[in-house]
């Protein structure tokens, strides 16, 4: 059994859409970032590929490479999860956490955790999302972003 970790931070700015766990979620602004921006479908990858030890997204899918411009993240965990099978990982769950001030992220939790669960191949029951604000407090607080922070756990064929 291994766990893993994964954080990402972007900015919120005007003129983009906002994607968060693969779903787009009505508001005024969204993302800014190379690919399509989601904070937390990167989180999750990079736990995945933490688990394993096989370093992080930026590593795996620069953004200096225009194959990834403007690409749905989504396309990119399962390509993590793509990769960490050929090394006899498997997920077993996630958890995370969306830190928002607004929008209201609970209204479409279900969604994210089933556009999530059908990319990693697992069970919905092993994907869980929360979402949080902190009070007004921070870059978060003052809208100015989105963090996501998530955890999962892998286990390794002998
Ligand atoms: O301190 P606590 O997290 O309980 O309160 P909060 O940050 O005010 O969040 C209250 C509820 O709103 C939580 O149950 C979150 O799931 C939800 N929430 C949300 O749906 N979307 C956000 N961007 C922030 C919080
Ligand atoms: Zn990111």
């Amino acid at each position: 059994m291994r766990a893993g970790i994964g954080y990402d931070v972007h900015k919120l700015i005007k003129g983009r859409r906002l994607v968060i766990g693969g779903v787009e979620i009505p508001y005024n602004k969204g993302l800014a970032g190379h690919s399509d921006a989601d904070v937390l479908t990167h989180a999750i990858s990079d736990s995945i590929l933490g688990a394993a030890s096989l370093g992080d997204i930026g590593l795996h899918f620069p953004d200096t490479d225009g194959e990834y411009k403007n690409i749905s993240s989504i396309i990119l965990l399962g390509k993590v999860c793509q990769l960490i099978k050929t090394k006899g990982f498997a997920v077993i769950n996630i958890d995370c956490v969306v830190v928002a001030q607004v929008p209201k992220i609970s209204p479409f939790v279900m969604q994210i955790r089933q556009t999530l669960a059908t990319t990693m191949g697992i069970d919905v029951d092993n994907v869980s999302v929360k979402a949080t604000t902190t009070e007004g407090l921070g870059f978060e607080g003052k809208g100015k972003g989105i963090s996501a922070f998530a955890i999962c756990m892998l286990n390794k064929k002998d």
